[in-house]
């Protein structure tokens, strides 16, 4: 067996949320929503099922989402993206991230990784043959600096593999921190990977700044945008990726071979999808933002220590305060003794790991939201 695959534990997710089962926890831990997603978007591609196409769609995907990806993008980024030569449809932003490092990096390559980051990159530069670079965030702001992205960049980087905003974090990365990484990418001629899922789930009026559009980067991005995130629709698994010809020419190439296509029912209902007009994505985001200070407020009034979410599904909070120096062992008293999951930070991080944070979905419905603050209110007495 491939010792990349097969020495690897089981993921904290499962582990959390077979404990959050065992011990009928109100489970924070996982990031999906208690929401089913709009339901015209789910009509569409139920309709797509019954009437439309089911046999193989075209391998860069139904030329109705390519477009619909260049008309949302240059409405909502300002990108100007050539639905035939710079737009393809994978299997979720999971395929497209695969795809990519397996198009651009060789053996040998160095790859710049910000951790703490999403479980699936690390194991994937690997499997391409890449060498991690870590450049390693720590709260409360888990911001970019000079001095850190001059150790993690050489010579031999071919790629950094960016996630804005950021999971688990839930850090937008500011104008500044965008232009340093993008300097870092045309000095050592990187190909920035871009991990946009979460673009469209940014708060308090802010919008998604691609790095894509950052000076010197147009040609040397891949953009990487999912479904999943944008209609709150996890398990559809529709990923958009965009990037300069030369680069698509090559992962298209990595696509062919890894899924080929993606589902044309639901290929449909997005491109319907990302038509929607503006209050569409406005109300998805204030609903989140209101469900976000919820739980922060309740937590704060707690005497938590919350930090600062400005995107995603996710709030941390910081467990220093509480006493608490062990992140899994603090989460794994959480889910047992008090009915709530979590997810521990540290589980993101490979080396240097930050242990005082961990991380909870407020995605989910007010009872259940408050249902955990409750529990986790007994917790602050007993503690
Ligand atoms: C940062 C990040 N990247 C990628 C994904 C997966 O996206 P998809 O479901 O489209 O494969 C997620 C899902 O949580 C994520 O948080």
């Amino acid at each position: 067996m491939n010792p990349i695959f097969s020495a690897l534990p089981t993921t904290i997710f499962e582990t959390m949320s077979r404990l959050a089962r065992e011990h009928q926890a109100v489970n924070l831990g996982q990031g999906f929503p208690d929401d089913p997603g709009p339901e015209d978007v789910r009509r569409k591609a139920a309709e797509a099922v019954i009437d439309g196409w089911n046999q193989y769609p075209p391998m860069m995907g139904l030329p109705e989402l390519r477009q619909a990806t260049a008309t949302h993008f240059r409405h909502w980024q300002g990108l100007e993206l050539d639905p035939e030569a710079e737009v393809m449809i994978t299997s979720g932003a999971t395929e497209a991230i695969a795809g990519a490092l397996m198009a651009v990096v060789s053996p040998g390559d160095e790859v710049v990784l910000f951790e703490p980051m999403y479980d699936a990159y690390l194991p994937l530069v690997r499997r391409a043959g890449g060498v991690p670079k870590f450049v390693t965030l720590t709260p409360p702001h888990f911001g970019l600096s000079e001095e850190a992205l001059a150790q993690a960049f050489s010579p031999k980087t071919k790629a950094v593999l960016f996630n804005n905003p950021l999971n688990p974090t839930a850090t937008n990365f500011s104008a500044a921190d965008l232009d340093l990484l993008a300097s870092f990418c045309v000095r050592h001629d990187a190909v920035a990977i871009c991990d946009d899922v979460w673009e469209h789930v940014v708060f308090d009026g802010h919008r998604h700044q691609p790095l894509m559009s950052r000076p010197g980067m147009r040609e040397r991005t891949v953009k990487i945008s999912s479904a999943g995130k944008i209609f709150s629709l996890t398990g559809w698994k529709v990923g958009m990726v965009m990037a300069a010809p030369e680069l698509m020419r090559v992962l298209a190439k990595a696509h062919q071979y890894i899924t080929f296509t993606t589902p044309p029912n639901l290929q449909a209902a997005v491109a319907y999808g990302l038509g929607k007009e503006d209050a569409y994505f406005e109300g998805m985001r204030a609903d989140f933002q209101r469900s976000r200070d919820r739980f922060a407020g309740g937590l704060s009034e707690l005497g938590f220590s919350v930090l600062p979410s400005a995107g995603t599904y996710f709030l941390n909070v910081d467990i220093g305060p509480l006493g608490e120096g062990d992140d899994v062992a603090f989460c794994q008293r959480l889910v047992a003794e008090h009915g709530v999951a979590a997810i521990p930070v540290s589980a993101f991080y490979a080396e240097g790991a930050v242990r005082n944070v961990v991380r909870f979905c407020f995605a989910k419905h007010d009872a259940t939201l408050d249902r955990a603050l409750e529990r986790l209110a007994a917790l602050r007495v007993k503690g």
